[in-house]
């Protein structure tokens, strides 16, 4: 009919984000009186705080400590772990804010956070995730999930197989980092801008820090230059910071960190350790498995019982292991405390079948492929995961052969056998990964969802809703769900900044559930107002108000023989001087969802996102240095709202996943500091990393649940995981058993010297001190 919804449309912002003209946070014009804020940050990564002497500093107005905070210092969205804002006295992880600087400008502010040296006693730091696991020093208690008798299952076990390896953090990178603005307003009114995925919990923590009502303290937030879960839970500390310096000022306070600043203070991805035992038979079915899944929390709990629990519930991603028992460890260490990372806890969760895989091969010599079939759910083997939830066997195996045929897999295989025994130092390999990935918040409440839509008298439409733009492309799409609702074209409807005075009590937009959510409360929303104007367009034709239909910018009479129509606008105009309300909420829940978190049973998810993939890689086995070949990616993004958008996440993700297993190293050296700050030593992938054959598919004729918004699926997060072939091919390449990750050039040549020291220690010489994640 319209067709917006499914249509490749552009992203609204492209011509603004390519020009410039798309204003961030720090664009906006400057409210007068603007104070410029900078933190201190904790040079030690455990220490006690004696005394903060402030020199008498040039353009400095104020600095703001501990004892200024109105309400409680406390910024975790609980409000109940004690997660300060600025240092409550004991220092906790290097980077850690102690103050905060006002200045009239930022140089000044930033030129006295650097000259401000607080008296420190240092304390022994726990630094190494591996002694907080062999001290049992958890942020909380264990999560497990079991299911069958395994000490009885590796009783009998034919084969029995063990492993373990670790995945390191990373640091999110957002071209735009953290900022926020508070303006003060009037009767204790704080206005705050914020590059935020969660407004609302600006809301709140700003609110709890001034001690005030959540009605004193809106929050907008136009659009992010990316947020990829850094900004879920952190722009919430930067912007109470800004609105608290407001309001002990009377001042406008900007809070930006350079980009140093920002990596030291604020939340990674967690680093992962991995342990298991697997037992087997001699074809490759994996019959027991007994595993620890250890994340590195940082020194405070933040999102980690989230994505704790993501990577339990994706251990075994799209296999099927009759008897498991999957332990998830929250470990405490001195380092900054780790966050929501696109992927949330799956991505590393998703690790550890892929080493039992390859383990299982290895002992086994069938391929891992082979292995991988074996042990698909569905087809044979069991239809659910250990916590109860039922998976669709036939996609996982639809996604799989088609990847592999995409991939032209068996002709590959010989070509690179071909070229491996024909070049003296260079090996190609090939790997593969398939994905099950559950879609909905661990966390039941944020399933929900509110939008306010008008319709003006010249039927132009705005649209607000509870969703945050962070480059992804929710509010084009959600923009299409609107329009294809009154049967418009998309250009009738504007899009506007979120906001909490719109749209109140909102979830952050995480969890990939932005579209699923945002579309369907901007649907009803949408719904409600057509329904009234439908009302007013059959009282006039004397026809009943089913018969009235929305399409092609006009609304009609849908009976043969029945010609009359009305423009959009027309009728829109009409249903104003009817004093018919043109403006509605919308809001939407996530139905059938629940989780038994005593028994660890239930339904946490709506449905799960599959896909697929295979990546060639070349590793020159004299420098261990490796590039990515080809890759080949099937993803199902079921009836696609936007395949353009949707490509365009597909690829950033696998390339970011990419990024994450091969070239982003954290490093912390012996005292705990940060070492890896800035791009200088923080290598993102480059577009030259990009995968010079990049064959990206959305899977045809994907099916999905008839209560999706328009059967569309989530695709944010997924395709990241895609990227864990590249792991794999990397192993196949090079024939190492262990390969820790990131597998950085030094950690590849290591490895393949079979070095005792090749997956924990440091680089050589004088880096030996340093410790990597
Ligand atoms: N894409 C861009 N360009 N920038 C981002 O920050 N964040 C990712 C993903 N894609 C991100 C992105 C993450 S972590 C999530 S959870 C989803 O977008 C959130 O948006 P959605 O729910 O609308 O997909
Ligand atoms: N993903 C991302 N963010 C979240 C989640 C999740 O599952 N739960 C709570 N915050
Ligand atoms: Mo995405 S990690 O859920 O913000």
């Amino acid at each position: 009919m319209n067709a917006t919804v499914g249509r490749p449309i552009a992203h609204d912002s492209a011509l603004g984000h390519a020009t410039g003209a798309a204003r961030f946070a720090d664009d906006l014009p400057e409210p007068p009186g603007l104070l410029h804020g900078a933190l201190v940050l904790s040079p030690v990564a455990h220490g006690r705080l004696d005394a903060l002497d402030i020199p008498d500093l040039p353009g400095v107005v104020r600095v703001i400590a501990a004892a200024d905070i109105i309400g409680p210092n406390d910024i975790s969205g609980s409000g109940k772990a004690g997660e300060p804002l600025l240092t409550d006295g004991v220092l906790r992880h290097h980077g850690q804010p102690i103050a905060l600087v006002l200045a009239e400008t930022r140089d000044a502010a930033l030129r006295a956070a650097q000259a401000i040296k607080p008296a420190i006693t240092p304390l022994p730091a726990l630094l190494d995730p591996e002694e907080a696991l062999a001290r049992e020093d958890y942020l909380m208690p264990p999560q497990i999930i079991t299911r069958g008798d395994v000490p009885e299952a590796f009783a009998a076990a034919p084969r029995i197989a063990e492993g373990r390896f670790q995945a390191g953090g990373q640091e999110h990178f957002y071209l735009e980092s953290q900022i926020a603005l508070a303006v003060p307003g009037e009767d204790g009114e704080i206005a705050v801008t914020s590059s935020t995925q969660h407004p609302t919990e600006v809301q709140h923590i700003v609110a709890r820090i001034l001690g005030c009502d959540y009605n004193r303290v809106p929050v907008t937030c136009r659009r992010m230059g990316g947020g990829f879960g850094g900004k879920e839970s952190n722009a919430s500390w930067i912007a109470a910071a800004a609105a608290l310096g407001a309001r002990l000022t009377g001042r406008p306070v900007k809070l930006r960190p350079p980009r140093k600043a920002d990596m030291a203070a604020t939340g990674k991805r967690h680093p992962f350790l991995f342990r298991w035992k697997a037992s087997f038979d001699a074809a490759g079915r994996i019959l027991a498995l007994e595993a620890t899944l250890a994340a590195d929390g940082g020194h405070s709990l933040d999102l980690t019982p989230g994505v704790v629990f993501r990577a339990l519930t994706h251990a075994l991603n799209c296999y099927d292991v009759p008897a498991v028992r999957l332990t998830a460890l929250a470990l405490r260490t001195n380092t900054v405390s780790h966050t929501a990372f696109r992927g949330f806890g799956g991505p590393q969760g998703v690790l550890l079948m892929e080493d039992v895989i390859r383990g299982v091969a290895r002992a086994t010599g069938l391929p891992p492929e082979t292995v991988r079939e074996r042990n698909f759910a569905g087809g044979g083997n069991g239809t659910h995961t250990p916590y109860g939830q039922a998976l669709e066997g036939d996609l996982i195996r639809r996604v799989w052969a088609e990847c592999r045929d995409d991939a032209r897999w068996d002709d590959r295989r010989a070509e690179i056998a071909a070229f491996n025994a024909s070049h003296p130092y260079l090996r190609r390999g090939l790997g593969s990964f398939v994905l099950a990935f559950g879609i909905s918040f661990g966390v039941r409440h944020l399933n929900q969802a509110g939008a306010l839509v008008h319709v003006y008298a010249d039927g132009s439409i705005r649209l607000n809703h509870g969703g945050t733009e962070m480059g992804q492309g929710l509010n084009v799409k959600i923009a299409q769900v609107v329009a294809e609702t009154f049967g418009v074209p998309l250009d009738r409807v504007r899009i506007t900044a979120t906001s909490t005075a719109e749209v109140p009590n909102t979830s952050p937009t995480a969890a990939s559930t932005g579209s699923d959510l945002n579309g369907w409360a901007a649907h009803l929303a949408a719904t409600t107002i057509r329904t009234r104007m439908a009302e007013v367009a059959a009282a006039l034709w004397d026809v009943p108000a089913d018969a009235v239909c929305f399409a092609e910018d006009r609304a009609f009479v849908d009976r043969p023989g029945d010609n009359r129509a009305m423009g959009f606008g027309e009728l829109a105009h009409r249903c104003w001087i009817e004093r018919v309300s043109l403006s509605a909420t919308g809001f939407y829940r996530t139905p059938d969802i629940h989780w038994d978190p005593v028994a660890m049973t239930g339904e946490p998810f709506f449905y799960f996102s599959y896909g697929a993939s295979v990546a060639e890689v070349v590793v020159d086995t004299l420098t261990g240095e490796h590039r990515v070949l080809r890759a080949d990616l099937v993803q199902d993004c079921g009836r696609s709202l936007n395949p353009a958008i949707d490509r365009g996440q597909i690829e950033g993700a696998f390339v970011q996943g990419m990024g994450w297993l091969t070239c982003e190293e954290l490093v912390w050296d012996a005292e705990g500091r940060q070492r890896t700050l800035g791009p200088s030593t923080y290598k993102i992938p480059g577009s030259r990393d990009v995968p010079p054959s990049f064959n990206v598919r959305l899977l045809s004729d994907a099916p999905a649940r008839s209560d999706t918004i328009f059967r569309s699926k989530a695709v944010g997060e997924p395709p990241l995981m895609l990227a864990t072939a590249v792991w794999n091919a990397l192993r196949d390449a090079t024939g190492v058993e262990r390969l820790d990750l990131p597998a950085t050039p030094d950690r590849i040549l290591r490895a393949l010297r079979g070095s005792s020291r090749s997956q924990s220690g440091g680089i050589t010489g004088s880096g030996d001190d340093l410790r990597r994640n």
